[in-house]
This record gives structure tokens, sequence and C-alpha cells, in this order.
């Protein structure tokens, strides 16, 4: 074989190698992330999250209220259907990592896959941790459509998304020192 063709090649397996890998963050799950998230002094995002419905949103499809709904639409089991899984918990089945199915609507459902980005000297530089992954709100008109990607009619039990209540119950700030 031609050098030059020997070396294209190994020209394109490394390209597609490290594009590959680039595109490969992984859910790394809860328990990762709450290492660094627990403390009072910066907001414990991490308590928050738990007593919020979101924690719940996996252990609610094992439940009456969910087998009721999915008998109507013949499906076997709530908590194994994509259908339901879809808003209620899973992720794309090619990043899972560490990730725990019964942590529900978790942080990384909202940040973004976090394998990349949870280093501490990532973590400390906000535009490195968003080439990293971590997903990028621009403003509370991002936050909304994002909580909406969830919130809407093809839910089941559709209540209307009241965003500013909404928001209220589950925002997780760091306070200002
Ligand atoms: C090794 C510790 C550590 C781990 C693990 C970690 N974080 Fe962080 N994170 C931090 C620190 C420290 C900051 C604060 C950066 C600052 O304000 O200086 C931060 C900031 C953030 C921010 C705010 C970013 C910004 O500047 O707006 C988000 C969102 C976040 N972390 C989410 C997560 C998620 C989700 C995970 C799990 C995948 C995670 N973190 C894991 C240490 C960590
Ligand atoms: C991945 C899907 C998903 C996203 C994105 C999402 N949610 Fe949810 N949310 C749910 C599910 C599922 C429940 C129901 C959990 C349960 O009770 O089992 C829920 C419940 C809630 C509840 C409790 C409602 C009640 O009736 O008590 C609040 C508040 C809430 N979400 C706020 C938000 C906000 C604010 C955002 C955007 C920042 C958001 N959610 C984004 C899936 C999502
Ligand atoms: C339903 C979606 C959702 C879930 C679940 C969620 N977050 Fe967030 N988080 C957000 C949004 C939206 C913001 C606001 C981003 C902004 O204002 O730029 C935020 C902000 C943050 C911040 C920055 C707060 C600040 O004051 O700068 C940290 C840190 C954070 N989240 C960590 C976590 C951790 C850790 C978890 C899991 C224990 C988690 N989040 C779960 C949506 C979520
Ligand atoms: C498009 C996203 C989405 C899908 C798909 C989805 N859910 Fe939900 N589910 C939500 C949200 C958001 C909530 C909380 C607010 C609400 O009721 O709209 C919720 C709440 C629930 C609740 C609690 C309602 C209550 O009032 O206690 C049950 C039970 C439930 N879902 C079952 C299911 C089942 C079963 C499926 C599959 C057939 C399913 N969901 C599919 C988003 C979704």
């Amino acid at each position: 074989m031609p050098t030059r063709f020997l070396t294209l090649l190994l020209i394109l397996v490394l390209a597609v190698g490290f594009s590959a890998q680039a595109d490969a963050n992984k859910y790394v799950g809860v328990k990762q992330c709450s290492m660094c998230h627990k403390a009072d002094k910066t907001g414990n995002q991490f308590a928050i999250w738990q007593k919020s419905a979101h924690a719940g949103a996996y252990k609610t499809l094992t439940g009456e209220k969910a087998a009721a709904i999915a008998k109507t639409k013949n499906i076997k089991n709530a908590a194994e259907t994509p259908e339901c899984l879809e808003c209620h918990g899973a992720v794309d089945a090619k990043l899972v990592g560490t990730y725990d199915v019964k942590d529900g609507v978790q942080c990384e459902t909202c940040h973004g896959p976090g394998s990349a980005y949870k280093t501490m000297a990532t973590m400390k530089d906000k535009a490195k941790a968003i080439a990293a992954g971590l997903h990028e709100f621009k403003d509370a008109a991002a936050i909304e459509k994002f909580c909406k990607t969830c919130h809407n009619e093809k839910s089941p039990t559709n209540k209307a998304f009241k965003f500013a209540e909404y928001w209220a119950k589950i925002k997780h700030t760091v306070p200002k020192p």
C-alpha cells in the first residue's frame, strides 16, 4: 500500500477517534455532583434537589397512579417504557456512565452530562466548564424554554406550567459571599 494512503488513513482514524471522545461526555450521577454541592455555605444544591419532586420522578412511575395511566395506553410497565421515562429520568443510552435511572430528573438532566466538566479546575472556570459540556442558560427565557421540554401537553398529567412559581420551588442558588 502506498505510504500516502496509509498516512491519510491514520489521520482519518485519529480524527474520528478525537471527535468521538469529545462527544462522549457521560452521565456520572447525583452522587458525583453532590460531593462538592452539599455544603450549606455554598447553597447545598443536593439537599434542595433531594426535597424536590424531580428526585422522585422515577419512583412516581412505579406507583398506582402511573399504573392506571399506563393501562389506558396499553403500556405494561410505566417504569420500563421510554414513553414515560423520557421525562421521568432516562438519558441517552449511549451516554450512560455511573448514572442511575432511579435518581429521576437529576442534576445532569438539566446541566448536561458531567464526566468532563466535574473536575474542580474545570468547574471553577465557567467558560471551561461550558466547553466541557456544562449546559449554558443564556437568560430566564432560555431556562423557561428548557423546562417546557418536559412540562408540556405530552405529559399525561400536564398542569399549566407557571415558570416563576415553579422555578421558586426548585431554584438552588449559590449565596453571594
Ligand atoms: C470537585 C468538585 C465539584 C464537582 C464534583 C462538581 N462541581 Fe459543580 N462546581 C464546583 C465549584 C467549586 C463550583 C463553583 C465555581 C465558582 O463559582 O467559582 C461549581 C459550579 C457549578 C455550577 C455553576 C456554574 C456557573 O458558574 O454558573 C453548576 C451548574 C454545577 N457546578 C453543576 C455541577 C454538576 C451537575 C455536577 C455533577 C456532574 C458538578 N457540578 C460536580 C465544584 C464541583
Ligand atoms: C427532563 C424533564 C424535566 C425537565 C427538563 C424539567 N422538569 Fe420539572 N418535573 C418533571 C417531572 C417528570 C416532574 C414530576 C415529578 C414527580 O412528581 O414524579 C416534574 C415536577 C416539577 C415540579 C413539581 C410540580 C408539582 O406539581 O409539585 C416543579 C416545581 C418543577 N418540576 C419545576 C421545573 C422547572 C422550574 C424546570 C426548569 C428549570 C423543570 N421543572 C424542568 C420533569 C422535568
Ligand atoms: C430541573 C433542572 C435542574 C436540576 C434537576 C438541577 N439544576 Fe442546577 N440549575 C438549573 C438552572 C436552570 C440553573 C440556573 C442557571 C443560570 O441561572 O444560569 C441552575 C443553577 C445551578 C447552580 C449555580 C447556582 C448559582 O447561583 O450560580 C449550581 C451550582 C447547580 N445548579 C447545581 C446543581 C446540582 C448539583 C444539581 C443536582 C443535585 C442540580 N443543579 C439540579 C437547573 C437544574
Ligand atoms: C413530556 C414529558 C412527560 C412524559 C412523556 C410523561 N410525563 Fe409524567 N409528568 C411530567 C411532568 C412535567 C409531571 C409533573 C407536572 C405535571 O403533572 O404536568 C409529571 C407527573 C406525573 C405523575 C404525577 C401526577 C400527580 O399529579 O401526582 C404521574 C403519575 C406521571 N407523570 C406518570 C406518567 C406516565 C405513566 C407516563 C407515561 C405514560 C408519563 N408520566 C409520561 C412529564 C412527563
